[in-house]
């Protein structure tokens, strides 16, 4: 992957990365190790193959360099702090979750439970172990529904209303509360990063729309759309990208709280979403009409470049399930981090391609996993 600053500051940083076999986890463990970090990622359970083999460049001669692997659920705080203990953790990347949103609809509770009190344990560690920099993944799903919000009006900034209503949202939602809540009353040092969709090689979880949509054109199957969804905007932000804002924002921490956290607001609206900031290419200032945004799409236009390219078998619409909860469109204002020198790389084109690419090229090892999530 394309490196960011290159300036040493990973250099030896004992890191934790939580879901460490995860898309996101595996893809940022790969760029902390060759910037010389000691990564330690936490699984709870393992594939077959890691994530982070399967992501390995192939024509590379070195061998894919292997975090250390702790076996540890997050909910189980003992162990986890005996973790952070031993391996003398001094940042914490918690990207753990129960990410899918049709699951989460299908066992509420057991999301609940992960997505917050997970972050919860992590959040306690880093206030007790007086960790300097803390990383929590939050997403734009927790702002909600804004469509027709006069006062907050789309695309969404940090300081908005929370307003998700799904049960995937709603977790997000208390996790990123809990966040701010310990940045704000115990002065722990952390970032909540709301990402848009985020693709790229690597990501396993075929209900989402790129990954699945790829898998069906390769098998020559149609792909699907949840009915009346046709025309939802979404924002997409390439996996590299992803990781560069990330790793960006972990070096900026101490910057951004100031020495004493003398840049931290005391009351007021100064205050909502502080802590918070939003990860993808968007911003109302460069672009004033969002869909002449390279990056925000709808699903039929999804769908629709990727059988040019892949094989042109058009889709079939298909019922949503009773309880699935589509948010209405979601694009981010992301000058937050734009005005802090943070800026994305991958165009979405190629990005897609680089996707496609690898889906094919693993194709014989991704189908059986894919198989249930590809329309017969
Ligand atoms: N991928 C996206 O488009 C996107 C967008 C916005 C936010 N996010 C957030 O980013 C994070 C990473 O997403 P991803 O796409 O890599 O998800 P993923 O499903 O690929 O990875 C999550 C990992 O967390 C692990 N995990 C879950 N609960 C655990 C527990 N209790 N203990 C230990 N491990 C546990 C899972 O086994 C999995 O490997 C998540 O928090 C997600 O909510 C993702």
């Amino acid at each position: 992957m394309e490196t960011q600053q290159q300036n040493g500051f990973w250099f030896g940083k004992r890191v934790l990365v939580t879901g460490g076999d995860g898309f996101v986890a595996s893809h940022l463990i790969n760029y902390l190790s060759t910037q010389g970090a000691l990564p330690v990622m936490t699984v709870r359970h393992r594939r077959p193959m890691f994530t982070l083999e399967l992501i390995k460049d192939k024509n590379s001669s070195e061998k894919a360099m292997m975090p250390d692997i702790e076996q540890c659920d997050l909910l189980d705080y003992e162990a986890l702090r005996r973790v952070c203990d031993r391996h003398q953790i001094d940042t914490i990347f918690h990207l753990a979750a129960s990410a899918i949103v049709s699951d989460a609809a299908n066992s509420p509770v057991s999301t609940i439970e992960n997505n917050v009190m997970g972050t919860l344990n992590i959040l306690e560690i880093a206030r007790i172990n007086k960790i300097p920099r803390v990383l929590i993944a939050s997403t734009d799903k927790s702002y909600g529904d804004h469509l027709d919000d006069s006062l907050e009006p789309l695309p969404y900034r940090e300081g908005y209303a929370l307003r998700g209503m799904d049960v995937y949202s709603a977790s997000k939602v208390c996790a990123d509360m809990l966040t701010q809540t310990y940045s704000y009353q115990f002065k722990v040092p952390a970032i909540v990063v709301r990402s848009s969709n985020i693709f790229g090689p690597g990501d396993l979880n075929f209900t989402r729309l790129i990954p699945r949509t790829i898998m069906c054109l390769l098998a020559g199957k149609a792909p699907l759309i949840n009915q009346g969804n046709e025309k939802v905007l979404r924002e997409y932000i390439y996996i590299d990208d992803v990781v560069r804002a990330y790793t960006f924002l972990m070096e900026k921490v101490s910057e951004i709280y100031g020495a004493d956290n003398c840049h931290m607001p005391h009351h007021g609206s100064a205050t909502y979403g502080w802590t918070a900031f939003n990860v993808g290419n968007y911003t109302a200032a460069e672009t004033a009409d969002p869909q002449s945004c390279d990056s925000i799409k709808n699903v039929s236009e999804i769908i629709e470049l990727l059988r040019k390219k892949i094989t042109d078998i058009p889709p079939v619409v298909k019922a949503k399930a009773a309880n699935f909860i589509e948010i209405p469109d979601q694009y981010l204002d992301c000058s937050k981090i734009i005005n802090l020198g943070f800026r994305p790389h991958t165009s979405f084109a190629d990005g897609l391609q680089r996707s496609i690419d690898w889906y094919r090229e693993n194709y014989s090892y991704l189908e059986k996993r894919a198989t249930r999530y590809v329309h017969a």
